[in-house]
């Protein structure tokens, strides 16, 4: 089986030197999973490092893992395929190993186009404009055992005008595996019940305070990979936004589990994560942080330790609650007083 080292790449306020330089490094240490997304602006940068390691024989296509996803406002099947060229024309690839959906919530593309793409972050002042109520098995695909032949024009129909959904780009062999993002486990459902290609992944925010045990067995009862973004705690986001909340990586326990394998608290945060065949997604442009962060293979937690780490999760701390998007129908997460 093709080996699938700790990964990075995700958002980051660098410049886009910073962010091709960064890429180059971790191909250079030995990572080759890159998580990359449409919203995250970084794909250009992110493509061109991969194409130079490429043409020089550094590494092969078929070594590398890369995903990326496609982003609220082309939560439409019209849209996917549109989404998906986008993606692999910036990162000058013929397919992608795995596209997710990035998020539940679907935004009006025309509408946010009207009041500018900035604005796709902040919270919308005419919420049911700005967020349409998509079902998201649509935006997969229609289930084979739900149609009928109406169905069949319909989607005969779909086709002639390029309405592809997830499913359709992993028939055409543009992407080699499809999943889900920040999805809850209801939403899940609701995609598995209505597929023909099960989701093969769900990349969520999960850490030593946000362990999402069952969901993780969810996805194990489902064969789904569950991939961790943030396991570090996002610090530097941590410490911007949740102010008065714990920071993991400053965490006693944590440090204490390091210590006893003179090991960096952040390698105990990923080495707990790994032991529960949890994949992960730790960012930094850091070289010396990046080389800490791929050696995580050469230890084990014993019981002992995963026990303590494992008290941490009592915590249940999300820092990633995309806030602004409570408005939606399709928020994923319990919602705050306030909305
Ligand atoms: P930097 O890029 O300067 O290394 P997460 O992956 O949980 O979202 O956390 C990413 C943040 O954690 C980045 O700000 C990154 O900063 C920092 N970071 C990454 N690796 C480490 C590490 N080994 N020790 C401390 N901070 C780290």
């Amino acid at each position: 089986m093709k080996r699938v080292f700790p990964t990075l790449i995700q958002h980051f306020p660098g410049s886009r030197s910073e962010m091709k330089e960064a890429v180059s490094e971790a191909l250079r240490i030995g990572y080759r999973h890159f998580d990359c997304a449409f919203v995250y602006k970084n794909e250009a940068e992110v493509g061109e490092a991969l194409k130079e390691a490429m043409e020089s024989g550094q590494v092969l296509r078929e070594d590398l893992f890369i995903t990326t996803k496609l982003p609220p406002h082309y939560n439409d099947p019209a849209l996917v395929r549109e989404a998906l060229d986008s993606s692999l024309k910036w990162l000058k690839l013929d397919y992608v190993d795995l596209y997710l959906i990035h998020v539940p919530f679907s935004i009006d593309r025309e509408y946010l186009k009207a009041i500018g793409e900035e604005k796709m972050y902040q919270k919308p002042e005419e919420p049911d404009k700005f967020y349409t109520s998509m079902d998201h098995s649509k935006i997969w695909q229609v289930s084979p055992s739900v149609r009928t032949v109406t169905d069949e024009l319909i989607e005969a129909f779909f086709l002639l005008y390029h309405f592809q959904g997830m499913e359709k780009l992993v028939d055409e062999g543009l992407v080699r595996s499809i999943g889900l993002s920040n999805f809850n486990q209801q939403q899940i459902q609701h995609v598995i019940d209505n597929c023909s290609i099960k989701p093969a992944n769900l990349q969520v925010e999960c850490h030593a305070y946000l362990p999402e045990r069952e969901l993780l067995n969810f996805c194990n009862q489902h064969k789904i990979v569950l991939t961790a973004f943030a396991p570090l705690g996002s610090p530097a986001f941590a410490k911007a936004t949740c102010a008065g909340e714990p920071v993991l990586l400053e965490d006693p326990v944590v440090k204490k589990v390091g210590d006893k394998h003179k090991k960096s608290p952040a390698q105990v945060l990923l080495r707990w994560l790994i032991q529960r065949n949890i994949c992960v997604l730790p960012k930094s442009v850091n070289k010396v942080r990046l080389k800490e962060n791929f050696d995580v293979l050469d230890f084990a937690l014993d019981e002992a330790d995963v026990e303590e780490m494992n008290t941490l999760g009592t915590k249940n701390l999300r820092y990633f609650l995309y806030e602004p998007s409570e408005d939606s129908p399709d928020y994923p997460f319990p919602r705050s007083k306030a909305a």
